[in-house]
């Protein structure tokens, strides 16, 4: 088991888009925590060459992070009705809206390289995979761990095979890793995490890795004792300068502001720092992945390249204004420190 081997109990979550890279990933690995990296939006041939270049990087294990595919829609309508909406935001942008199209993110291809190439730690998200997808990386030599979003997906994981759930709370920046993106399902908001953790703990023995909402070593510490074997962070890491995130959204992540869930950048529903964008798209917004992720992808582009903040999907966690501007390893040493200083000071005043 991998998170045994880890000297220090922190995961970098997988920042699919942009923030991260193999040597964000090799970073956290050498530092003692597990580096990650995220196939999301990456072909088959990037991914096979950003594991190289993680690997050439550290002797430490690595993890890697892959989108399992929902179903094509039953009808381009929705897409296009909402298109029409965008198309003053395209206009003012001096660009053209992007073809919305579905895909599988190159599901087979990745799943054919991580079978042939292994890493210590494949993850998924969206979905949980088929049983004979996880044994075969199983056979492989890879632990499989499944994000999940609610009790009942964390059942259906172990179920199927998983070694280790992620377990997502709803204050964590970025995509929900939801098995399904049904609003009835995240009419309540989603589960928080420590909801989440105590209610998956009374139904599994699996070891738990916490995400959401986690930005030091007292949020470490809070999941840990309730009954985590790591931290998975995500936001906390967006301002190390290995990361790749883009000048605009560094500037909002280190900022206070509040965060919502919307559908309005890609379809599916994802937590971001509120802007101009989501709140006057949020309520036109189909449920629509990857459809909508290719609609607007010129238009965050455009948002990106302009360092105009309202036009860029600002994914962050609900912490955001807590994450630190440090060189990846030293933020994990300073996590481990602060999470184990909470851990005695816990201790020594209700441990007795
Ligand atoms: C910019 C960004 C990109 C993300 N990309 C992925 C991804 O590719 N795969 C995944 O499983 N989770 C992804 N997540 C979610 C994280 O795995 C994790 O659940 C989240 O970062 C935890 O909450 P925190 O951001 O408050 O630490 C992403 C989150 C952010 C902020």
């Amino acid at each position: 088991m991998i998170l045994e081997r880890l000297s220090v109990p922190i995961v970098l979550a997988p920042l699919a888009g942009g923030p991260t890279t193999p040597r964000l990933a090799a970073a956290v690995s050498n530092a003692g925590g597990l580096g990650f990296l995220a196939a999301g939006y990456l072909t088959a041939d990037a991914l096979a060459d950003q594991i190289a270049r993680a690997a050439a990087m550290t002797e430490g294990p690595l993890g890697v992070n892959v989108f399992v595919p929902g179903r094509p829609p039953v009808s381009a309508d929705p897409v296009a009705a909402y298109a029409a909406t965008l198309e003053a935001e395209a206009d003012r942008a001096g660009i053209g809206l992007g073809a919305p199209r579905f895909d599988d993110d190159q599901w087979e291809a990745k799943l054919a390289l991580l079978a042939v190439d292994p890493l210590p730690v494949t993850s998924f998200t969206f979905g949980c995979p088929d049983q004979a997808v996880i044994t075969a990386l199983q056979a492989a030599g890879s632990e499989v761990w499944v994000t999940v979003t609610t009790p009942a997906d964390a059942q259906q994981a172990a179920a199927a095979g998983a070694d280790v759930l992620v377990l997502q709370g709803s204050e964590a920046g970025g995509h929900r890793g939801s098995f399904r993106d049904d609003p009835a399902d995240n009419a309540g908001g989603g589960f928080g995490l420590l909801s989440l953790l105590q209610l998956v703990r009374a139904r599994t023995d699996l070891p738990l890795v916490a995400a959401g909402g986690i930005s030091t070593g007292a949020g470490i510490a809070a999941v840990l004792a309730a009954g985590a074997a790591a931290a998975q962070l995500g936001t906390a890491f967006l301002l190390t300068p290995e990361a790749g995130t883009a000048p605009v959204h560094q500037a909002a992540i280190a900022a206070s502001g509040d965060t919502a869930m919307t559908r309005a950048f890609t379809g599916r529903l994802a937590r971001g720092i509120r802007n101009r964008f989501m709140i006057e798209h949020d309520a036109d917004a189909p449920v629509a992945y990857p459809e909508v992720h290719y609609l607007t992808a010129p238009l965050r582009a455009a948002g990106r390249a302009a360092d105009d903040p309202d036009l860029v999907n600002l994914w962050a966690g609900e912490t955001h204004e807590l994450s630190r501007e440090l060189p990846a390893a030293d933020l994990v040493t300073l996590l481990a420190a602060e999470a184990r200083a909470a851990l005695q000071a816990a201790a020594s005043a209700y441990g007795r």
